[in-house]
């Protein structure tokens, strides 16, 4: 018996040894000290001797017990000690080293002008309000003196959801949706995505960004249009710049004009970005057609207004001198990075 648990010290010796990770350890500890182990097998059998031997060999199975749980006690405090200092090493930080940049996002260009043009109009008293995308084609169309087979519905042909709900092909609903809600005198603008079932090129999207504006009260005349619109162009392109009214025809403003401005890079005398023109289109406008006034639910005899539609791409791409939109909607961070 006694030859037994020396060779119980000894194997657990060697094991302990070998054993180089915590959980092989414990199972050695389970294997030799433990409830079924090797030792209590031993002890089991101590029944069997005589009263003389009993005491001998039980003091050698302590001896053994208590050395094989030092051995243990020891190699646990020796392998943390590694891991302690294997992590500490891992962990090390050579503050020397060159620390790595954070990235910083930044505005798209097209909230950077859209933020410039809110800027602008809040200067002069405007609210900032918004209208729904799915428009009714009440409010796109019918409200705004186009009924259904009038021929400009043809150029704004969009995406229909029913025969009455649609993707808005303009902004120009939020005028409608402004006067229902709101009392003359009125000043709003309405930014927001519009949709067109146009095919995809370097000028066209079929999803596009227009800002609305609106102005009803009483005594508004065509030079209050005139005046905003100058002081935007002014503001948006310096001091220099010049606007020019041009004649046009959409079915809600009487008259209707469109906007031209002074080209801002060669100051009009004609250049690649304005085509050799020296102007650039960048709204169209009108004074608020007395039917529509009506639909709003506001009185022509009393009131007047005028009403302009920015087109945000346009005026993205002319102050930046983009040549193509198609890259305001890729996400290609080598180009948004450059604003
Ligand atoms: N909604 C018109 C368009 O999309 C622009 C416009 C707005 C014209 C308001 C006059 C008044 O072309």
């Amino acid at each position: 018996m006694r030859q037994q648990l020396e060779e119980i010290r000894k194997n657990a010796e060697a094991a302990l040894k070998a054993a180089n990770l915590l959980e092989e350890l414990d199972a050695a500890r389970v294997k030799y000290l433990g409830k079924k182990g090797e030792l209590t097998a031993v002890l089991k059998q101590m029944g069997s001797l005589s009263a003389e031997e009993r005491p001998i060999i039980g003091q050698v199975a302590n001896e053994v017990r208590e050395y094989i749980q030092n051995e243990i006690d020891a190699r646990v405090a020796e392998l943390k000690a590694a891991q302690q200092e294997a992590q500490l090493a891992f962990e090390t930080i050579d503050v020397t080293l060159p620390g790595e940049g954070v990235e910083v996002g930044h505005r798209h260009p097209l909230s950077i002008v859209l933020d410039e043009v809110k800027e602008i109009f809040q200067g002069m008293g405007f609210d900032i309000i918004s209208g729904p995308e799915v428009e009714l084609d009440y409010y796109n169309f019918e409200a705004l003196n186009i009924p259904k087979d009038h021929p400009a519905r043809d150029t704004q042909d969009t995406f229909y959801i029913t025969d009455n709900i649609l993707l808005r092909t303009q902004t120009s609903p939020c005028q409608i949706r402004a006067m229902e809600e709101r009392k003359p005198p009125l000043r709003v603008i309405s930014p927001g995505r519009v949709y067109r079932s146009d095919a995809v090129d370097a000028t066209h999207s079929p999803l596009f960004h227009q800002i609305e504006g609106l102005v009803v009260d009483e005594g508004i005349t065509m030079s209050d249009l005139k005046g905003t619109l100058d002081t935007l162009a002014k503001k948006l392109y310096g001091p220099e710049t010049k606007t020019r009214f041009r004649p046009h025809h959409f079915p809600f403003t009487e008259p209707s004009c469109e906007v031209d401005v002074s080209c801002f890079k060669c100051g009009g005398v004609g250049c690649s970005m304005c085509k050799g023109e020296g102007w650039v289109e960048i709204l169209g406008a009108g004074m608020v057609h007395p039917k529509v006034l009506k639909n709003g639910g506001i009185d022509p005899e009393k009131y007047s207004g005028f009403a302009f539609g920015l087109g945000l791409e346009r005026l993205v791409m002319f102050r930046f001198g983009l040549d193509d939109m198609r890259m305001l909607y890729e996400n290609d961070v080598r180009f948004l990075e450059q604003f």
